[in-house]
């Protein structure tokens, strides 16, 4: 079982490689995910938000270029943080932390706060729903964008002879728990698969409200766009929920 350490030390091994991917072409970000999570996030002008997870800062900076007054960006691994430091706004404030212990922010803050692909990499997921909940005013949304549990569990395309994918195969999804997947192609970190009703169940049990689910997929103008997103017409790789503090 991969501890905190480990776990840091995996993002930190690949930071480089990442903070080129996440401002290269990035079909899965700017081909897929940022309109339905933009769309989520609905209009910031003004907003207060946090983004647990921020990676090297890339939707921090989109969010403040929409209006946010102030954008927290907190992850874990300090290359990241640094990085994102180096293109950093006004509006903007990073920090490295674990976003399983938000203990350095008040109570009922923040008018929004997103989770871009983070709550996967969390062995305590439920922790980050329930200080994010804490720190939000009330009436304020969490945007949760994840890995689909159902590409989660186990599951590899088969092939047929010729190489031609077939079919994806779903396995141990009730199994939940550590999954070593690989990124970026050859890079492999350690994520976490659970069931969706763990999810929502979680989610509920915090005390959000489930306002919406997405299972985002791509018209054949995107498909156009970013050929290499093809898989996303025939299997729901990813899942964001959209949450709010009654
Ligand atoms: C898949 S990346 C997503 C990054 C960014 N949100 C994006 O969309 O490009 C997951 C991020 O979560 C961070 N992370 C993993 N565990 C964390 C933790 N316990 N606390 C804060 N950040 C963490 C990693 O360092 C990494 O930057």
């Amino acid at each position: 079982m991969a501890n905190s350490d480990n776990l840091r030390q995996e993002w930190d091994a690949i930071a480089s490689a990442w903070i080129r991917e996440a401002r290269g072409r990035n079909p899965v970000r700017n081909g897929l995910l940022d309109p339905p999570m933009l769309e989520a996030c609905g209009n910031v002008e003004g907003l207060r938000i946090l983004d647990c997870g921020c990676g090297e800062g890339r939707f921090c900076r989109i969010l403040a270029e929409r209006g946010a007054v102030y954008v927290l960006g907190l992850d874990l691994c300090e290359p990241l943080i640094a990085a994102a430091r180096e293109l950093q706004s006004q509006r903007e404030d990073y920090r490295v932390q674990d976003v399983q212990d938000l203990g350095f922010l008040e109570d009922e803050t923040f008018d929004l706060a997103v989770s871009y692909l983070n709550q996967c990499d969390l062995p305590g997921f439920a922790a980050n729903t329930g200080e994010v909940f804490r720190v939000l005013k009330k009436g304020g949304r969490f945007i949760i964008a994840n890995l689909h549990p159902m590409r989660s569990a186990t599951g590899k395309w088969h092939r047929g002879p010729d190489g031609e994918k077939l079919h994806v195969v779903v396995d141990e999804y009730f199994a939940e728990g550590e999954r070593r997947a690989q990124v970026l192609r050859e890079k492999i970190v350690t994520n976490f698969h659970r069931t969706l009703s763990t999810y929502i169940n979680t989610f509920i049990a915090t005390g959000f409200l489930l306002k919406g689910i997405i299972e985002p997929t791509i018209t054949r103008e995107q498909l156009a766009a970013y050929p290499e997103l093809d898989n996303e017409l025939r299997v729901p790789n990813f899942i964001i929920y959209v949450l709010q503090k009654p």
